[in-house]
């Protein structure tokens, strides 16, 4: 695959991924690039029926059975949409990847990172973001987004334990210090504009601009 960029949203609940990641692939076609936008779990229509089993709180999946769900997800996302996209040389803005279920499934759950880069391998041939920004935000702000967005019902991963959340943001930062190449971390306060310059300003080398 190449040709295309890969650019992928992660970080937390709440922290304002799916807005950022919309504002970025607005500002990309302004500019004149060819821009798939995408989110995970989901994106494709197989995908989308998996993240439905994922996140309705009718089911008890262990961390097994989720970690394969989403490498499942995930496969059918990378070979129907971000693989073709790609190929055809477009920009492929993404509201999650890979790293979430580092994250959540290995960080959160404790399976192995080598365990989740395993079925990325074999699901989706080790598709790797050309650039990953990691939105953080304090608690505050987290928890006012999250009670305008859900209020008292959050999904079947949303709604689990502080503890949980935290090991998850824990295994976030850590995942960024092990890859910095890869990573930029993003101050995700303030207001929407103020977080869209942010991204700008760390996109300019890639978009041939001294920022
Ligand atoms: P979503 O509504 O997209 O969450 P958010 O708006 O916070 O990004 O729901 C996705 C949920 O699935 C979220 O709680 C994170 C979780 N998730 C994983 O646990 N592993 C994964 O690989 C992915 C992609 C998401």
């Amino acid at each position: 695959m190449s040709g295309g960029r890969f650019i992928t949203f992660e970080g937390g609940e709440g922290v304002g991924k799916s807005t950022q990641a919309r504002m970025l692939a607005e500002m990309l076609q302004a500019r004149g690039r060819s821009v798939l936008l995408t989110r995970e779990p989901g994106g494709t229509k197989g995908a989308e029926a998996i993240r439905a089993l994922l996140l309705d709180t009718q089911y008890d999946w262990d961390a097994n059975a989720e970690a394969l769900l989403f490498a499942a997800a995930r496969s059918d996302h990378v070979t129907h949409a971000i693989g073709p996209a790609l190929d055809a040389g477009k920009w492929v803005v993404c509201d999650r990847f890979i790293d979430s279920s580092r994250a959540y499934q290995a960080g959160g759950d404790d399976l192995s990172d080598d365990a989740i880069l395993s079925l990325h391998t074999i699901g989706s041939y080790a598709l790797m973001p050309d650039v990953t920004f990691l939105l953080y935000a304090n608690g505050e702000d987290v928890a006012q987004r999250l009670e305008a967005r859900d209020g008292d019902t959050p999904d079947r991963i949303g709604g689990k334990s502080a503890e949980y959340h935290a090991k998850v943001g824990q295994r976030f930062r850590d995942l960024a210090a092990m890859d910095p190449e890869r990573f930029v971390l993003i101050d995700a306060s303030g207001s929407p504009d103020a977080v869209h310059q942010r991204i700008v300003q760390a996109m300019a080398p890639m978009l041939g601009e001294s920022g």
